[in-house]
């Protein structure tokens, strides 16, 4: 994963963890009711795919161990980790786009009440996305998948005679010449892995996404709510096909790009139908960004704006991340996929222990105030949520104090300690296992492995009742709290 040049270490302090008394009257622990929100404390787990669904994208019993684990620590909420919704192989990633995935969502949604007493909301995030293919071998690419057009083949006349003499001699070119004589697009195949973009309008499946999104979405909602989930969040947010049609990058010309009022129709019209197919009492929210956080992408003044128009047209809520982004991450091997969480960017989603000055706790608080006020300005209480690198009560607490977000989301934190709820609310915040922000887990949901936590995956791997991995050597939750 990218880290910044300064590479300046920070550790993650709990602060001053408050007694059963002060936690009882504070804003974290307290009942939070908007609308159709209900939550019994301000406190939210964010999606994190944790690679543990069957290849057919159906709930195993790894995935319930995963939101077991998570519901035990009683949090306001969780939303369940981004899940496609179309009908399409995914891999080991969540599925909700056939009825057939209900019997597991349902089994997900009943562990899930049972282990918070009832006390947790449980959300899914419904997620589309388009085609991307793993980086090729050179002699593969330029033989099979490029195609040749008069272009390439007037700028190459006098080296080669026919399309086979062509790619001979693309073959024999280093990746600096190659750059040179290939388009951008096509040289961004051959070493980065073919990628299909919402601005690929060329493209009929493309072209009709602003007919066909809105009718996916509504559908996977339906089954989530027949499922028994709460809500919905609707994935606005990082590299995927939401976020790329509000994202500044999207330049279509049918009405869905350019401007930002063309830039949000999409994702408005997305939510309209998927309001309109939801019964009255279920929840519907979206996942954005408050910044792309890439060269010529969306500004904290574009999401500004976004939040508004989503706000004015009744979400439920908005939860906001930042950054994950395919344009700036890393090059991936030959063979490899690339991943959207490995370029600067990606550490603004994730950002790790080792940070500029600016430190990695919090950094998406600042644009989430802009967002969040400029809301309240407007008379709007949508409720807003935020995340990125909060462990301590402290911290929390003083974003709820000065109304920089409503609801306080703890990713990695509560994957590092689930039990950070239960622990803080009864006064045993200093039993808490901090997060240490290495990123590790997301090194392993890089490479599509399952996650786990490096804090905990080694302890006590025979305890029964405890499942391990396929290869064996780690654990796939953490051990139960062992009040000292
Ligand atoms: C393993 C892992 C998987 C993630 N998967 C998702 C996802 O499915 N959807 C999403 O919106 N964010 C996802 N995220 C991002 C988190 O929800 C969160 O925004 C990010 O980790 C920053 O919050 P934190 O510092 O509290 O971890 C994932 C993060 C991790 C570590
Ligand atoms: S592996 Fe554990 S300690 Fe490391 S960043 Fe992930 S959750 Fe935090």
């Amino acid at each position: 994963m990218w880290k910044p040049a300064e590479r300046i270490k920070y550790k993650a302090e709990g602060g001053h963890w408050p007694s059963e008394a002060e936690a009882a009257g504070s804003r974290l622990f307290s009942p939070f009711q908007h609308g159709r929100l209900d939550l019994a404390q301000r406190t939210w787990i964010p999606a994190m795919v944790p690679w543990r669904a069957t290849e057919e994208g159906e709930v195993t019993e790894h995935v319930l161990d995963w939101y077991r684990r998570f519901a035990e620590g009683r949090p306001g909420a969780i939303v369940v980790e981004a899940t496609g919704i179309r009908d399409v192989p995914s891999g080991p990633l969540l599925r909700i786009g056939h009825d057939r995935f209900l019997p597991g969502l349902k089994k997900l949604v009943e562990v899930v009440r049972e282990a918070s007493g009832g006390e947790t909301r449980l959300f899914i995030q419904l997620i589309d996305f388009l085609a991307i293919r793993r980086r090729p071998k050179k002699e593969r690419f330029l033989r099979e998948f490029l195609r040749i057009d008069n272009a390439l083949r007037s700028s190459l006349a006098d080296v080669a005679d026919s399309d086979e003499a062509l790619r001979d001699y693309l073959c024999e070119q280093d990746e600096e010449a190659l750059e040179a004589l290939l388009s951008p697009r096509d040289f961004e195949s051959l070493t980065r892995g073919f990628r299909e973009r919402v601005t690929d309008t060329e493209q009929p499946h493309i072209a009709e996404l602003p007919q066909s999104l809105p009718r996916l979405f509504a559908d996977a909602a339906c089954r989530a709510e027949a499922a028994g989930f709460d809500g919905v969040e609707l994935h606005y947010a990082h590299a995927y096909t939401m976020a790329s049609f509000l994202s500044a990058l999207n330049t279509r010309e049918d009405g869905y790009g350019g401007s930002r009022e063309n830039r949000v129709r999409l994702p408005l019209e997305v939510f309209a139908a998927v309001r309109e197919a939801l019964k009255p009492e279920t929840v519907c929210g979206c996942r954005m960004l408050t910044e792309d956080c890439i060269d010529g992408g969306s500004t904290v003044d574009d999401s500004t704006y976004f939040a508004q128009r989503f706000a004015e047209a009744g979400m439920d809520f908005i939860s906001l991340s930042r950054g994950g982004k395919f344009e700036d991450a890393k090059k991936p091997g030959i063979g490899q996929a690339i991943y959207p969480y490995t370029g600067p960017s990606g550490y603004e989603c994730m950002p790790g222990y080792l940070s500029d000055q600016q430190g990695p706790f919090g950094r998406n608080v600042a644009p989430g105030r802009k967002i969040t006020q400029n809301l309240r300005a407007h008379g709007l209480d949508t409720p807003v949520a935020v995340a990125g690198g909060i462990h301590s009560f402290e911290q929390a607490e003083e974003i709820l104090k000065l109304g920089s977000a409503d609801i306080i989301g703890f990713a990695r934190q509560a994957l590092a300690d689930p039990d950070w709820f239960t622990k803080v609310k009864s006064g045993c915040g200093d039993q808490v296992n901090l997060c240490e922000y290495t990123n590790y887990c997301e090194g392993l949901d890089s490479k599509h492995k399952m996650v786990t936590c490096q804090l905990w995956d080694r302890i006590d791997r025979g305890e029964p009742g405890s499942r391990l991995t396929p290869d064996g050597k780690r654990r796939t939750t953490a051990p139960a709290w062992k009040r000292s």
